[in-house]
């Protein structure tokens, strides 16, 4: 059986709560599928860093650089500035890991309701793409005379050619393989007219490769309209880093909750572990109540056995139907066999097999609290997609301690 070394970081507030319910429904899923997991988890957090003044060890990225991924939490807590906890940590993974997508689904749900009028599933069903590495979030720059007035701060963006043509890549690979085949690249060069016309330059020159994608350019701040007004115009939406980070708050929101937005951190060429987490931070609101809504990380989770091509066979084609499901040793052709027995498990009877003193067969009814033996369920919520009608919670984006 086929077994993922995963780094676990659950982080600080209420990373540390869904991260567990994440990591039930994939050792599930790895039943079901035949796979399994071997957790590492390192407990880096706000609280680590008051024990040992920082946020992780000074080793910890070469500790984790060989797992296959990372299944993250959250990162921030009151009493650590955020442009501390997230420059120390989440920061560092995303650029030493060169994990340069970030990518954002966006989907309206069955069992949440949109803020917008009118909206049903089906209505809402976006992709994000946001460069994750480079552009607004820059360590260029510093202050010069201090407390004085002269007193003078600068950051500088940086767009290098490399960085914007890998992102766009992707984007318009990924709007290539759905089926509306449509991108949209957030700009903002009608302002901003150095790097946003460089960016518009550069999504020009990449849309000849992708002949058969249809592409639009919005101004950021027309986009954020058109996501209220006309969410159904979009498929796959290509931004920078900043603001990519905006569209993937909003997005969700008006999708009904950020709270089960999931994310992927990714290096498409797999030469570092990519990392996945949910979008909603640390929370500290609600941290500690045991009312954090898990579904961005288990979600999350779902992203990142796609990652690691669980479900795909070596051509990258999805495995049929037949083969999907495993018996507790991941041995796919016990499926069929357990099909017949799945069968009366659904009227409610279970065949054991015994007869009875006229030679008739047995039938038990089942008692569904009893544990089953090698038929393990996740007892809050059987998978994920099933789970949709819990209520959103109303988490914050990240900590945004007050010493921020
Ligand atoms: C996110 C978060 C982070 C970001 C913060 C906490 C640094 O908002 O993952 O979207 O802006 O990237
Ligand atoms: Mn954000």
């Amino acid at each position: 059986m086929k077994t993922y070394h995963i780094a676990v970081i659950p982080g600080d507030g209420i990373g540390k709560e869904v991260v567990p319910e994440g990591m039930r429904v994939l050792e599930a899923a790895g039943l079901r599928f035949g796979i399994a997991f071997k957790w590492d988890e390192y407990a880096w957090s706000c609280e680590y860093r008051a024990k040992h003044g920082r946020m992780m060890p000074e080793d910890a990225l070469d500790t984790i650089r060989r797992h296959d991924a990372i299944f993250f939490g959250a990162c921030g807590f009151p009493g650590v500035p955020d442009h501390v906890s997230l420059w120390e940590m989440l920061i560092p993974m995303r650029r030493r890991f060169d994990l340069y997508i970030n990518l954002r689904p966006v989907r309206l749900m069955p069992g949440i309701r949109s803020p917008l009028a009118g909206r049903s599933v089906g209505d809402i069903d976006f992709l994000v793409v946001r460069e994750n590495t480079e552009g607004e979030y820059s360590s260029i720059g510093g202050r010069i005379f201090d407390g004085t007035a002269r007193e003078t701060v600068m950051q500088t963006a940086t767009f290098t050619r490399h960085g914007v043509d890998r992102i766009l890549k992707y984007a318009f690979e990924l709007a290539q393989s759905r089926p509306k085949k449509h991108l949209t690249s957030a700009t903002k060069s009608n302002g901003i007219t150095i790097t946003m016309p460089y960016w518009d330059e550069r999504v020009r020159v990449m849309a000849l490769k992708y002949p058969d994608v249809k592409w639009d350019q919005y101004h950021i701040d027309i986009l954020t309209a058109h996501f209220v007004q006309h969410p159904d115009w979009f498929d796959v939406v290509v931004a920078s880093n900043l603001f990519g980070d905006i569209l993937s708050d909003l997005g969700p929101a008006c999708a009904g909750t950020i709270g089960i937005a999931p994310s992927g951190n990714i290096n498409p060429e797999r030469e570092y572990p990519s990392l996945f987490e949910p979008v909603h931070g640390s929370a500290p609101d609600i941290a500690g109540k045991k009312i954090a809504n898990p579904i961005g990380q288990i979600w999350s989770g779902a992203m990142m056995l796609e990652h690691l091509g669980v479900g795909r066979d070596d051509a990258g084609a999805p495995w049929p139907q037949g083969r999907r499901q495993c018996d507790h040793k991941g041995n796919r052709d016990a499926a069929h066999r357990r099909s017949a027995h799945a069968r009366h498990r659904r009227d409610g009877e279970h065949r054991r097999g015994r007869k009875d003193d006229r030679g008739r067969t047995l039938t038990v009814p089942i008692d569904r609290r009893a544990p089953r033996q090698n038929h393990w369920h996740p007892p809050a919520f059987s998978f994920y997609l099933f789970t949709f009608s819990l209520s959103s919670s109303p988490l914050s984006s990240c900590c945004l301690s007050p010493h921020a």
